[in-house]
Protein backbone atom coordinates (compact mmCIF):
# COMPACT_ATOMS: atom_id res chain seq x y z
CA UNK A 1 0.00 0.00 0.00
CA UNK A 2 1.66 3.67 -0.76
CA UNK A 3 2.71 5.56 2.11
CA UNK A 4 0.31 8.22 3.21
CA UNK A 5 2.79 10.05 4.80
CA UNK A 6 3.33 13.61 3.38
CA UNK A 7 6.04 13.80 0.89
CA UNK A 8 8.95 16.52 1.25
CA UNK A 9 10.72 16.86 -2.04
CA UNK A 10 14.11 18.04 -1.96
CA UNK A 11 15.85 19.54 -4.36
CA UNK A 12 20.33 19.24 -3.91
CA UNK A 13 19.58 16.03 -2.17
CA UNK A 14 22.82 14.42 -3.00
CA UNK A 15 24.82 17.86 -2.01
CA UNK A 16 25.21 19.47 1.46
CA UNK A 17 22.05 21.40 2.24
CA UNK A 18 19.87 18.97 0.64
CA UNK A 19 21.46 15.75 1.97
CA UNK A 20 21.29 16.86 5.76
CA UNK A 21 17.50 17.29 5.31
CA UNK A 22 17.17 14.21 3.79
CA UNK A 23 19.28 12.39 6.99
CA UNK A 24 17.04 14.61 9.30
CA UNK A 25 14.05 13.33 7.51
CA UNK A 26 14.92 9.97 7.53
CA UNK A 27 15.86 9.83 11.15
CA UNK A 28 12.64 11.30 11.99
CA UNK A 29 10.46 8.84 10.09
CA UNK A 30 7.29 11.70 9.93
CA UNK A 31 7.51 12.48 6.73
CA UNK A 32 7.91 10.50 3.46
CA UNK A 33 11.23 11.83 1.38
CA UNK A 34 11.29 12.45 -2.60
CA UNK A 35 14.90 13.03 -3.45
CA UNK A 36 15.60 15.26 -6.89
CA UNK A 37 19.01 14.93 -8.82
CA UNK A 38 19.76 15.12 -12.63
CA UNK A 39 21.21 11.64 -12.57
CA UNK A 40 19.16 9.08 -10.94
CA UNK A 41 22.18 6.63 -11.54
CA UNK A 42 25.05 8.32 -9.61
CA UNK A 43 26.73 6.63 -6.86
CA UNK A 44 25.16 9.31 -4.17
CA UNK A 45 21.58 8.96 -5.82
CA UNK A 46 22.09 5.12 -5.58
CA UNK A 47 23.01 4.85 -1.87
CA UNK A 48 19.74 7.64 -1.02
CA UNK A 49 17.64 4.98 -2.65
CA UNK A 50 19.04 2.52 -0.90
CA UNK A 51 18.32 4.19 2.12
CA UNK A 52 14.51 3.94 1.52
CA UNK A 53 14.55 7.61 -0.24
CA UNK A 54 12.54 7.59 -3.34
CA UNK A 55 14.75 9.12 -5.79
CA UNK A 56 13.36 10.83 -9.09
CA UNK A 57 14.99 12.55 -11.64
CA UNK A 58 14.58 16.67 -12.12
CA UNK A 59 16.75 19.64 -13.90
CA UNK A 60 16.55 23.02 -12.44
CA UNK A 61 16.78 23.89 -16.51
CA UNK A 62 13.45 21.91 -17.69
CA UNK A 63 10.47 23.09 -16.11
CA UNK A 64 8.49 19.85 -16.83
CA UNK A 65 10.80 18.14 -15.22
CA UNK A 66 10.25 19.98 -11.82
CA UNK A 67 6.95 19.62 -12.12
CA UNK A 68 7.31 16.31 -12.28
CA UNK A 69 9.21 16.03 -9.23
CA UNK A 70 7.08 18.26 -6.93
CA UNK A 71 3.72 16.59 -7.99
CA UNK A 72 2.12 15.38 -4.85
CA UNK A 73 4.20 16.97 -2.84
CA UNK A 74 3.35 18.66 0.66
CA UNK A 75 6.50 20.39 0.45
CA UNK A 76 9.60 21.16 -1.23
CA UNK A 77 13.50 22.19 -0.16
CA UNK A 78 15.11 24.56 -2.92
CA UNK A 79 18.32 25.26 -3.44
CA UNK A 80 21.02 26.27 -6.12
CA UNK A 81 24.23 25.92 -6.97
CA UNK A 82 25.95 28.85 -7.83
CA UNK A 83 29.54 27.45 -7.85
CA UNK A 84 28.74 25.07 -10.61
CA UNK A 85 28.31 27.95 -13.22
CA UNK A 86 29.14 31.13 -10.92
CA UNK A 87 26.35 32.61 -12.73
CA UNK A 88 23.89 34.58 -10.71
CA UNK A 89 21.45 35.08 -13.36
CA UNK A 90 20.98 30.97 -14.02
CA UNK A 91 20.14 30.48 -10.59
CA UNK A 92 17.48 32.96 -11.31
CA UNK A 93 16.14 31.27 -13.92
CA UNK A 94 16.39 27.93 -11.83
CA UNK A 95 14.43 29.83 -9.22
CA UNK A 96 11.95 30.81 -11.51
CA UNK A 97 11.19 27.30 -12.94
CA UNK A 98 11.80 25.72 -8.98
CA UNK A 99 8.89 28.36 -8.10
CA UNK A 100 6.34 27.63 -11.29
CA UNK A 101 6.36 23.98 -10.86
CA UNK A 102 5.85 24.34 -7.47
CA UNK A 103 2.56 26.58 -7.79
CA UNK A 104 1.76 24.31 -10.89
CA UNK A 105 2.29 21.34 -8.13
CA UNK A 106 0.36 23.02 -5.28
CA UNK A 107 3.13 22.47 -3.11
CA UNK A 108 1.98 23.42 0.72
CA UNK A 109 5.23 24.30 2.05
CA UNK A 110 8.38 25.97 0.40
CA UNK A 111 11.69 26.23 1.76
CA UNK A 112 13.88 28.61 -0.35
CA UNK A 113 17.85 28.19 1.06
CA UNK A 114 18.58 31.96 0.48
CA UNK A 115 20.94 34.85 0.95
CA UNK A 116 21.20 38.46 1.40
CA UNK A 117 20.71 40.71 -2.00
CA UNK A 118 23.72 42.70 -0.56
CA UNK A 119 22.63 45.65 -3.04
CA UNK A 120 20.13 46.83 -0.52
CA UNK A 121 23.39 47.77 1.38
CA UNK A 122 25.49 49.01 -1.22
CA UNK A 123 23.83 50.11 -4.21
CA UNK A 124 25.31 49.32 -7.60
CA UNK A 125 26.71 53.19 -7.69
CA UNK A 126 28.52 53.01 -4.61
CA UNK A 127 32.05 51.79 -5.18
CA UNK A 128 33.15 51.40 -1.95
CA UNK A 129 32.52 47.34 -2.76
CA UNK A 130 33.39 46.89 -6.97
CA UNK A 131 30.46 46.31 -9.06
CA UNK A 132 30.72 42.35 -10.59
CA UNK A 133 29.50 41.04 -13.92
CA UNK A 134 27.76 44.51 -14.61
CA UNK A 135 25.52 44.35 -12.08
CA UNK A 136 26.23 42.59 -8.96
CA UNK A 137 28.60 43.25 -5.56
CA UNK A 138 28.10 39.84 -4.23
CA UNK A 139 27.07 37.92 -7.26
CA UNK A 140 26.16 34.44 -5.52
CA UNK A 141 24.12 36.07 -2.50
CA UNK A 142 22.53 38.83 -4.71
CA UNK A 143 21.09 36.73 -7.81
CA UNK A 144 18.89 34.42 -5.11
CA UNK A 145 18.42 38.00 -3.02
CA UNK A 146 17.10 39.05 -5.71
CA UNK A 147 14.73 35.88 -6.59
CA UNK A 148 12.57 35.98 -3.26
CA UNK A 149 9.92 37.83 -4.28
CA UNK A 150 9.81 35.16 -7.28
CA UNK A 151 8.11 32.96 -4.53
CA UNK A 152 5.55 35.67 -2.79
CA UNK A 153 5.26 37.05 -6.85
CA UNK A 154 3.43 33.40 -7.15
CA UNK A 155 1.79 32.96 -4.47
CA UNK A 156 3.65 30.03 -3.26
CA UNK A 157 4.06 29.72 1.04
CA UNK A 158 7.71 29.92 1.19
CA UNK A 159 10.27 30.34 4.05
CA UNK A 160 13.17 32.12 3.24
CA UNK A 161 16.21 30.44 5.04
CA UNK A 162 19.36 32.76 5.28
CA UNK A 163 22.05 30.08 5.35
CA UNK A 164 25.49 30.72 6.63
CA UNK A 165 29.28 30.05 6.04
CA UNK A 166 29.62 26.59 6.19
CA UNK A 167 32.81 25.45 8.35
CA UNK A 168 33.00 23.14 5.60
CA UNK A 169 34.68 25.51 3.93
CA UNK A 170 38.00 24.79 5.75
CA UNK A 171 38.09 21.21 4.25
CA UNK A 172 36.69 21.44 0.55
CA UNK A 173 36.94 25.35 -0.18
CA UNK A 174 40.87 25.83 0.25
CA UNK A 175 40.23 28.28 3.59
CA UNK A 176 41.94 25.84 5.97
CA UNK A 177 45.32 27.43 7.26
CA UNK A 178 48.21 27.58 5.16
CA UNK A 179 51.75 27.33 6.17
CA UNK A 180 53.77 30.41 6.21
CA UNK A 181 57.13 30.54 5.53
CA UNK A 182 58.73 30.83 8.70
CA UNK A 183 56.25 27.62 9.54
CA UNK A 184 53.59 29.37 11.48
CA UNK A 185 50.48 28.59 10.55
CA UNK A 186 47.35 30.89 9.71
CA UNK A 187 43.92 31.23 8.06
CA UNK A 188 43.52 34.39 5.75
CA UNK A 189 39.89 36.23 6.07
CA UNK A 190 39.45 39.98 4.82
CA UNK A 191 36.82 41.00 7.93
CA UNK A 192 38.87 42.31 10.17
CA UNK A 193 38.17 41.49 14.14
CA UNK A 194 34.24 41.70 12.75
CA UNK A 195 32.44 37.90 13.52
CA UNK A 196 31.17 35.25 11.04
CA UNK A 197 28.29 33.84 11.24
CA UNK A 198 28.95 29.73 10.27
CA UNK A 199 27.36 26.64 10.51
CA UNK A 200 27.87 23.13 9.52
CA UNK A 201 26.61 21.91 6.15
CA UNK A 202 24.97 19.23 7.50
CA UNK A 203 22.82 21.67 10.23
CA UNK A 204 20.94 23.55 7.56
CA UNK A 205 19.10 20.74 6.58
CA UNK A 206 18.20 20.10 10.35
CA UNK A 207 17.03 23.19 10.67
CA UNK A 208 14.93 23.21 7.39
CA UNK A 209 13.86 20.19 8.67
CA UNK A 210 12.84 22.30 12.25
CA UNK A 211 11.13 24.37 10.12
CA UNK A 212 9.13 22.02 7.99
CA UNK A 213 8.35 20.07 11.35
CA UNK A 214 6.84 23.06 12.86
CA UNK A 215 3.38 23.35 10.24
CA UNK A 216 2.70 26.55 8.88
CA UNK A 217 4.81 29.09 11.33
CA UNK A 218 7.24 30.07 9.76
CA UNK A 219 5.24 30.75 6.21
CA UNK A 220 6.19 33.90 4.76
CA UNK A 221 9.06 34.58 7.51
CA UNK A 222 12.56 34.79 6.72
CA UNK A 223 14.50 32.67 9.04
CA UNK A 224 18.57 33.15 9.57
CA UNK A 225 21.08 30.37 11.02
CA UNK A 226 23.91 29.98 12.20
CA UNK A 227 25.77 27.55 14.75
CA UNK A 228 28.12 30.44 16.04
CA UNK A 229 29.51 33.80 15.35
CA UNK A 230 33.18 33.66 15.49
CA UNK A 231 36.26 36.30 15.14
CA UNK A 232 38.98 35.28 12.78
CA UNK A 233 40.90 35.07 16.47
CA UNK A 234 38.45 32.94 18.14
CA UNK A 235 38.96 30.61 14.98
CA UNK A 236 42.50 30.93 15.12
CA UNK A 237 42.54 29.74 18.63
CA UNK A 238 39.73 27.12 18.13
CA UNK A 239 41.90 25.46 15.31
CA UNK A 240 45.22 25.83 17.72
CA UNK A 241 43.32 24.07 20.31
CA UNK A 242 42.02 20.93 17.48
CA UNK A 243 45.39 20.67 15.44
CA UNK A 244 47.35 20.86 18.72
CA UNK A 245 49.79 23.85 16.42
CA UNK A 246 49.03 27.34 17.00
CA UNK A 247 47.16 28.74 14.30
CA UNK A 248 46.98 32.52 13.78
CA UNK A 249 44.61 34.62 12.13
CA UNK A 250 45.58 37.25 9.18
CA UNK A 251 43.00 40.08 8.35
CA UNK A 252 43.78 40.53 4.75
CA UNK A 253 42.65 43.40 3.07
CA UNK A 254 39.50 42.93 1.01
CA UNK A 255 40.96 44.55 -1.70
CA UNK A 256 44.28 42.17 -1.57
CA UNK A 257 42.22 38.93 -1.59
CA UNK A 258 40.01 39.82 -4.66
CA UNK A 259 43.49 39.85 -6.19
CA UNK A 260 44.31 36.31 -5.48
CA UNK A 261 42.84 35.40 -8.74
CA UNK A 262 41.43 32.07 -7.70
CA UNK A 263 37.60 31.57 -9.45
CA UNK A 264 35.79 33.71 -7.49
CA UNK A 265 38.15 35.29 -5.43
CA UNK A 266 36.70 38.88 -5.95
CA UNK A 267 32.91 37.51 -5.46
CA UNK A 268 34.53 36.12 -2.18
CA UNK A 269 36.19 39.24 -1.41
CA UNK A 270 33.56 41.59 -1.73
CA UNK A 271 31.19 38.72 -0.04
CA UNK A 272 33.73 38.82 3.38
CA UNK A 273 33.84 43.01 3.14
CA UNK A 274 30.33 43.14 3.12
CA UNK A 275 30.35 40.85 6.70
CA UNK A 276 32.78 43.24 7.52
CA UNK A 277 31.35 46.34 6.88
CA UNK A 278 27.49 45.37 7.92
CA UNK A 279 28.63 42.92 10.74
CA UNK A 280 25.88 43.57 12.96
CA UNK A 281 22.95 43.78 10.52
CA UNK A 282 24.55 40.27 9.09
CA UNK A 283 25.10 38.66 12.50
CA UNK A 284 21.36 39.91 14.01
CA UNK A 285 19.85 38.16 11.11
CA UNK A 286 21.20 34.87 12.24
CA UNK A 287 20.67 34.23 16.04
CA UNK A 288 22.62 30.88 17.37
CA UNK A 289 19.19 30.63 20.16
CA UNK A 290 16.98 30.55 17.18
CA UNK A 291 18.48 28.33 15.19
CA UNK A 292 18.89 25.88 18.00
CA UNK A 293 15.40 25.74 19.08
CA UNK A 294 15.15 24.43 15.07
CA UNK A 295 18.35 22.04 15.64
CA UNK A 296 19.23 20.95 18.84
CA UNK A 297 21.97 19.00 18.30
CA UNK A 298 23.31 22.53 16.09
CA UNK A 299 27.21 22.63 16.42
CA UNK A 300 29.32 25.48 17.37
CA UNK A 301 32.81 26.11 15.71
CA UNK A 302 34.59 24.07 18.08
CA UNK A 303 32.56 21.36 17.99
CA UNK A 304 32.78 20.84 14.66
CA UNK A 305 36.48 21.58 14.17
CA UNK A 306 36.78 19.01 16.82
CA UNK A 307 35.13 16.37 15.18
CA UNK A 308 36.70 17.49 12.00
CA UNK A 309 40.26 18.82 12.23
CA UNK A 310 41.77 15.46 10.98
CA UNK A 311 39.97 16.08 7.42
CA UNK A 312 41.27 19.03 7.01
CA UNK A 313 43.97 19.80 4.05
CA UNK A 314 47.28 21.32 5.10
CA UNK A 315 48.87 23.46 2.33
N1 LIG B 1 29.83 27.14 0.87
C1 LIG B 1 29.22 27.95 1.71
O1 LIG B 1 29.78 28.42 2.71
C2 LIG B 1 27.79 28.35 1.46
C3 LIG B 1 27.11 29.02 2.48
C4 LIG B 1 25.79 29.39 2.26
C5 LIG B 1 25.18 29.09 1.04
N2 LIG B 1 25.88 28.43 0.08
C6 LIG B 1 25.21 28.16 -1.21
O2 LIG B 1 24.93 26.77 -1.27
C7 LIG B 1 24.64 26.46 -2.63
C8 LIG B 1 25.07 25.04 -2.92
O3 LIG B 1 24.43 24.16 -2.06
P1 LIG B 1 25.16 22.84 -1.55
O4 LIG B 1 26.45 23.24 -0.88
O5 LIG B 1 24.18 22.03 -0.81
O6 LIG B 1 25.53 22.15 -2.96
P2 LIG B 1 26.49 20.92 -3.30
O7 LIG B 1 26.80 20.12 -2.09
O8 LIG B 1 27.62 21.44 -4.12
O9 LIG B 1 25.54 20.06 -4.25
C9 LIG B 1 24.86 20.66 -5.31
C10 LIG B 1 23.48 20.03 -5.39
O10 LIG B 1 22.67 20.75 -6.30
C11 LIG B 1 22.09 19.85 -7.22
N3 LIG B 1 21.95 20.54 -8.50
C12 LIG B 1 22.84 21.39 -9.06
N4 LIG B 1 22.39 21.82 -10.26
C13 LIG B 1 21.19 21.21 -10.45
C14 LIG B 1 20.25 21.23 -11.51
N5 LIG B 1 20.45 21.97 -12.62
N6 LIG B 1 19.13 20.51 -11.39
C15 LIG B 1 18.92 19.73 -10.28
N7 LIG B 1 19.78 19.67 -9.23
C16 LIG B 1 20.90 20.40 -9.34
C17 LIG B 1 23.04 18.68 -7.29
O11 LIG B 1 22.30 17.52 -7.64
P3 LIG B 1 22.77 16.43 -8.75
O12 LIG B 1 24.21 16.71 -9.10
O13 LIG B 1 22.56 15.10 -8.07
O14 LIG B 1 21.83 16.65 -9.89
C18 LIG B 1 23.55 18.59 -5.86
O15 LIG B 1 22.69 17.83 -5.06
C19 LIG B 1 25.37 27.50 -3.46
O16 LIG B 1 24.46 28.23 -4.27
C20 LIG B 1 26.04 28.41 -2.44
O17 LIG B 1 26.02 29.77 -2.80
C21 LIG B 1 27.16 28.02 0.27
Amino acid sequence: MASRKKIIAVVGATGAQGGGLVQALLEDGTFAVRAITRNVKSEKAKALAASGVEVVAGNLDDLGSMKQAFEGAYGAFCVTNFWEHFSAEKEQAQVRVMADAARAAGVKHVIWSTLEDTRKWVPLADDHLPTLGGKWKVPHFDGKGAADHVWSDLGVPTTFLLTSFYWENFIYFGMGPKKNADGTLSITMPMGDRKLPGIAAGDIGACAYGIFKAGGEYIGKTVGIAGDHVTGDDMAKAFSKAMGKKVVYHAMEPAAYRALGFPGADDLGNMFQFYRDFNDDFVKARSVDRTRKLNPKLQSFQQWLDANARKIPMA
